[in-house]
């Protein structure tokens, strides 16, 4: 019997590496992931050898290929999505010279301080749309060039991760406009690197990836990396997208009017712009969507469900190994502590600022605080102060986004932190707006398994790719929110009282 064709998607996450397998009617019919750690080898770092990733990618792919939906299915095309703004260096072999800076990476902050003062602030603006924040891309490579200048001279292209697995899977230097605008190299009004911006940083341009629409079927797999994946040779990659925009794509975010609220290791507010409209001095980050001719505006909050990942792992390990007795999922064991405890954790706040904060305080010196505990304060208290806090955050860069003009009636949540029915009705609560979960959850990797399909023509358009994707989990803004708007004000003081400190303790660590 004959296979129906399947698109393969895959996702270069921060913890993880997903593959989805899907058919023409945009149903996911298999899935695989291998998890990794990364690396912090100081407060503030965050890098990973780019191997590992590579690694996981023939590892997640040949466990699709054996299950029984794909196995002797032909594969029409491939799409990439990962975690954004990473630098990979690799040299004129291939060969990464030394791990990669992530997204959460922070140790930028002074390349980044003395840039905006050179360039001005102002400049760095009118060229990208953007704030050169210490998450980027380009203050990275500033940083090594200070710090590790061999490692620089030594490289041959710039590469963001899931560019790094395409150069393993094809040979091929690409990336796409998404990915690249996460750089702050890239002109993302006219979809084009920068010349001036890198003129301006004094960065070569020829150690920038070519670029392309992320729909552009712009390479093929060669031998090399059909033999270690176990897929066949020649098979077509889109240029794929950063995960946010493969992301809004997974989720049917494509259009203006819907938001999407995405509560991963970083918890994300994006929303679809129909032409180029980036926000005074780069509050928000404005950048090419994965759809041609769209762009976007998003803010991030550094540490979301990382924030509850970091809380189970370190103070959890009871309800971790009685998950594993039961069989069930260990965050599903934290919520219903945190559900004990009553809204405002009678003064218990949060503050997940544990990789420092990009939006909206773009303070790498921040860091996460329990503040406000008295000895009636349970685990549970703090359980459920860590999502308020995450929601807090959250409903900060909703506000940016309104105070944009973008239009907001509906948010789409998706990630690990909508999973649980308490989260999703804080966030409705504190977003203001009715929000919904889409019914399949793949996220980044199904909006990467899409684009491949829109570039090998199994749907016309984007548009068209999304149209099957339905909502389920509505939810609508109760009359708590009135509650909210306390514990927003107080965790908003808070910060504000502690910036100083924050600022202090970072000069006294070094
Ligand atoms: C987006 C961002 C993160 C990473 C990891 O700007 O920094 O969401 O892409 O998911």
């Amino acid at each position: 019997m004959t296979r129906a064709p399947l698109c393969i998607g895959l996702d270069v996450g921060t913890s993880s590496l997903k593959a989805v397998a899907v058919d023409a009617h945009a149903v996911v019919v298999a899935s695989a992931v291998v998890e990794y750690p990364y690396e912090t080898p100081q407060p503030g770092w965050a890098q990973t050898d780019p191997e590992v990733w590579w690694n996981a990618t023939c590892a997640a792919l040949r466990q699709l290929l054996r299950e029984p939906a794909v196995a002797g299915a032909p594969i029409e095309s491939i799409g990439l999505s990962g975690q954004m703004h990473g630098l990979v260096l690799v040299d004129s072999d291939g060969a990464p010279t030394g791990p990669a800076l992530m997204w959460n990476d922070q140790r930028t902050d002074a390349v980044c301080a003395r840039a905006e003062r050179e360039i001005t602030a102002e400049r760095i603006w009118q060229l990208t749309g953007n704030r050169l924040l210490p998450g980027f891309t380009a203050p990275k490579l500033l940083w090594l060039r200070e710090h590790e200048p061999d490692r620089v001279r030594r490289a041959r292209t710039l590469m963001l991760p899931k560019d790094f697995v395409r150069l393993r899977l094809t040979g091929a230097f690409h990336t796409d406009v998404s990915d690249a605008s996460g750089t702050l190299l890239f002109d993302c009004a006219n979809r084009r690197w920068s010349s001036e911006m890198c003129e301006a940083l004094a960065i070569k341009c020829d150690l920038l990836p070519e670029v392309f629409e992320s729909i552009a079927a712009s390479s093929h797999l060669h031998a090399a990396g059909a033999a270690a994946t176990g897929l066949p040779h020649g098979t077509p990659v889109v240029a794929g997208a950063g995960d946010q925009a493969a992301q809004a794509v997974g989720t049917g975010i494509v259009d203006e009017g819907c938001v999407a609220c995405t509560v991963g290791t970083s918890g994300v507010i994006f929303a679809t712009t129909n032409g180029w409209r980036p926000t005074a001095r780069g509050t928000l980050h404005a950048f090419c969507h994965a759809i041609p001719n769209r762009w976007h505006l998003m803010g991030v909050t550094l540490s979301a469900g990382g924030s509850l990942r970091w809380w189970r792992d370190t103070m959890c390990a009871d309800l971790v190994a009685r998950a594993r007795a039961e069989n069930v999922d260990a965050y599903d064991l934290m919520l219903a502590e945190a559900a004990c405890a009553p809204a405002g954790c009678e003064g218990a706040i949060f503050l997940p600022y544990l990789s420092g904060e990009r939006t909206p305080h773009a303070d790498p010196f921040a860091r996460g605080v329990f503040l406000g505990i008295s000895t009636r304060t349970t685990r549970g208290h703090l359980t459920r102060a860590i999502i308020e806090g995450v929601t807090c955050s959250l409903a900060q860069v909703m506000n940016l986004v309104r105070e944009s003009g973008a239009t907001t009636q509906h948010v789409r949540l998706s990630g690990g932190g909508s999973h649980s029915p308490l989260w999703r009705q804080l966030l409705t609560n504190a977003l203001g707006v009715p929000s919904a979960t889409v019914a399949q959850p793949h996220g980044a990797a199904y909006g990467a398994a899409l684009l491949a399909g829109v570039g090998s023509s199994v749907w016309p358009s984007i548009d068209a790719a999304t149209a099957t994707i339905t909502e389920s989990n509505q939810c609508s803004v109760e009359s708590a929110s009135n509650e909210f708007a306390a514990i927003a004000a107080r965790y908003a003081d808070a910060y504000e009282s502690l910036a100083p400190w924050f600022r202090r303790g970072a000069a006294q660590s070094v």
